[in-house]
């Protein structure tokens, strides 16, 4: 029997980010202010510290990681890589399929992998209390417990769908020592006026976005800033030693070459950490397939526009080039929580534009299909984020049958499911549908970007 985990000692462990900035056949475009042009960093001061606003905008392919947010990584990095044995016999597929198993962190996704040091570089500064948003509970469990470990205060807005759904996920944020509250919440003017109009709104990304940014903004103290889970360059370089780990692990099995590159993509964190060390390689001639995967109900990636738009619902973001399907969406209640924002990752859209990834969304039903055989043969129980990623494992496994191809197929293991079985609970009662969204709804959707910006014409004006 061939190896089934393969483990990376922690001397071997990256000491570097990787950033895709630095090889994109086009240079990424800026962030614009309300004024329509580059955002300094000035601007940004007031909602993240300066030493991650320099990172953000940072071109260097790459990054030290500094050796305190190293040893903390260490808790529980290098993630093993697991060789999905099981699985690739019940679809009696030659192809090979590894994935990393990211639900091995305390919090159980990938998401310390950038609380950590954003938590950290806050620290550095002076920083006192960091607020942000969460979806599904786990970026905002992530955050309480980087906070916990470097002292700072924390305050998560959780959309309100998940803060009904998941109650497990604000007890462990409420262990870690973080406050939790339901968004759109009483407690910010953006949020009170979403509540004056839509009362029974389940809330959206876009919204605690909002009320995030505005509670660390309008601090008198100075000590607060925002903090975001995903989107950014930053986040997603963090990411990054998910996909560098990744490297040496497949070298370690004597995997020479990669054939297909698999993971879920809401803000788009996940997906890039694993993937963009691989479309270095598709840069420099490799043939690889890389394939992020989002809901038929939130196809930012699939259906929606390369575009300048917000990345929150009150504006207070500057405006960034990326897929989207306007600030004021508001995605169906499926129970992927963190695939429901209406952006993507700017870095990631680019990396679209250009050909470098092929998008594809699945249907709730089929996702929870594909967990629930994953949990009958791998054993472990996967986000229902993660669950489109392993939808498209199984395809592309099925795939490589059809060809009679030995691919190999590597994948991220998000996160783990051990909190959201109520969504499983709804699955196996037939309660779940799915919400492919109709084009009239995000026609209607888009018209809040139709003055914006375009970026075809930023580009020109900068060239
Ligand atoms: C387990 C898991 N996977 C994936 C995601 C999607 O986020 P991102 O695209 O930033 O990785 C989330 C977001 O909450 C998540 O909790």
């Amino acid at each position: 029997m061939d190896q089934t985990k393969v483990f990376l000692s922690e001397k071997d462990m990256p000491r570097q980010w990787y950033n895709l900035a630095a090889d994109m056949p086009h240079p990424p475009l800026p962030p614009l202010g309300p004024d329509g042009k580059p955002v300094s960093p000035d601007m940004l001061a007031p909602v993240f510290p300066m030493n991650l606003i320099e990172q953000e905008m940072c071109t260097d392919r790459w990054v030290d990681i500094p050796e305190e947010v190293l040893d903390l990584l260490m808790m529980w990095r290098p993630s093993p890589l697991y060789r999905a044995h099981r699985m690739e016999k019940l679809l009696g597929t030659p192809a090979r399929i590894y994935y990393k198993n990211e639900g091995v962190s305390p919090p159980g996704s990938h998401k310390p992998n950038t609380a950590i040091p954003q938590a950290w570089y806050n620290k550095q500064f002076g920083i006192e209390r960091l607020t942000t948003e969460t979806g599904a509970g786990q970026w905002g469990s992530a955050l309480a417990f980087a906070c916990a470990l470097l002292d700072l205060e924390c305050k998560v807005f959780m959309v309100r769908i998940s803060f009904d759904q998941k109650p497990f996920r604000r007890l462990m944020m409420e262990t870690w020592g973080a406050t939790c509250i339901p968004s759109p919440s009483p407690e910010t003017k953006a949020g009170r006026d979403i509540l004056e109009k839509m009362p029974d709104t389940p809330g959206s990304l876009g919204i605690a976005i909002s009320e995030a940014i505005e509670a660390a903004v309008t601090d008198p103290t100075g000590k607060t800033r925002y903090s975001l889970g995903s989107v950014l360059n930053h986040v997603l370089l963090h990411q990054t030693i998910i996909g560098l780990e990744a490297k040496k692990q497949l070298e370690i099995v004597g995997e020479k070459n990669v054939d297909v590159v698999i993971g879920c993509a809401g803000g788009g964190s996940n997906f890039s950490g694993l993937a963009f060390p691989f479309v270095a390689d598709k840069i420099a001639g490799a043939e690889i397939a890389i394939i992020p995967v989002e809901p038929t109900s939130c196809p930012t990636m699939t259906r929606a526009p390369y575009a300048y738009d917000h990345g929150d619902t009150a504006r207070m973001t500057p405006l960034l080039p990326m897929h989207t399907l306007g600030h004021t969406f508001v995605p169906p209640p499926i129970h992927a929580g963190g695939l429901r924002y209406h952006g993507m990752a700017p870095l990631l859209s680019l990396a679209i534009t250009e050909k470098l990834m092929e998008p594809r969304a699945y249907d709730q039903l089929k996702c929870y299909q594909a967990a629930v055989t994953w949990a009958r043969t791998e054993g472990f129980i996967s986000a229902p984020e993660t669950a489109h990623a392993i939808a498209a494992v199984i395809d592309e496994a099925n795939k490589a049958k059809e060809e009679g191809k030995e691919k190999v197929i590597l994948f991220n293991w998000s996160g783990h499911g051990l909190m959201d079985l109520a969504g499983y609970d709804a699955y196996f009662q037939g309660k779940l549908v799915d919400y492919p969204l109709p084009e009239e709804e995000m026609q209607k959707s888009l018209e809040v970007i139709k003055d914006l910006p375009k970026p075809e014409d930023v580009a020109k004006s900068l060239a």
